[in-house]
């Protein structure tokens, strides 16, 4: 079965490295928008017409199911492509639930876009389930840069990310989440800086579940035939373009 990804960048080959392990026969349809990443900067309605033509495309591939792997995209947009598609759309989603949970009477810094954090989707799903008043938000959109431009450096990260924690007392935080499919790249660097007693979460393993579910439920006749193949499109003319699809695949197989 072909199965759809959409992410601004680089940022969904963490949602798909899990799709690969637990729904590894599939062809997989992998359209990062390279040309107008990133997105959780820039003017809502701008993405929203950027997303659009992008799931059309894929939609246009053949696929059965198409991963919103990108949280900003999904705040904006996944209620009207569920409505305009008749597939199964899943969608991220900053993972607060299972945070607020297991709180265990700490704070939950939540790090994502700017554009997510703004938006009513991920305000909702805060003032449903922080009725403590325990969920904090920090946007780190040059995470977004980084990773995009394949800076992987330690120094540059940890230095980077100690000024954005610098304002916070980290001790009375029990949680961290991932909000953004990019930030899982600098888990390490994260674990390094964090003290180690904080939990640092994703939601990529409950959304890849989610899509297996849907698609179980929707199709009877699931075909399994093809060997984890993945194709991917950029839209933009990335200078390079080999280059940037081998470092994809060296992402993946990593
Ligand atoms: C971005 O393009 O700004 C990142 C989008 C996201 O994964 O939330």
């Amino acid at each position: 079965m072909k199965i759809g990804f959409l992410d601004s960048g680089i940022g969904g080959l963490t949602v798909l490295k899990e799709a690969l392990k637990i729904l590894p026969n599939h062809e997989y349809i992998y359209y990062a928008d390279t040309e107008n990443v990133p997105y959780g900067i820039k003017p809502k309605n701008e993405v929203k017409n950027y997303i659009f033509n992008a799931v059309d495309f894929i939609i246009k591939q053949g696929v059965k199911a198409v991963l919103i792997a990108c949280n900003t995209a999904t705040s904006i947009a996944i209620k009207d492509l569920r409505q305009q598609y008749n597939i199964p759309i899943i969608g991220m989603e900053p993972a607060v639930k299972p945070a607020v949970e297991n709180c265990d009477g700490k704070r939950v810094l939540v790090l994502a876009t700017p554009l997510t954090l703004k938006e009513e989707k991920y305000q909702k799903l805060v003032s449903r389930l922080d009725s403590k008043d325990i969920v904090d938000s920090l946007p780190l959109p040059e995470l977004v840069e980084f990773a995009e431009n394949f800076v992987f450096d330690e120094e540059i990260i940890t230095r980077y990310l100690k000024d954005k924690f610098a304002p916070y007392n980290l001790n009375a935080y029990g949680t961290i989440v991932l909000g953004c499919t990019h930030f899982p790249f600098y888990k390490s660097f994260f674990r390094e800086i964090l003290p180690a007693h904080i939990d640092i979460i994703d939601g990529n393993l409950a959304t890849v579940k989610h899509l297996k579910r849907s698609i179980e439920e929707r199709y009877s006749n699931i075909s399994t035939d093809s060997q984890g193949k993945v194709n991917f499109y950029l839209s933009g003319n990335k200078v390079c373009e080999d280059v940037v699809l081998d470092k994809y695949m060296g992402i993946l197989k990593s």
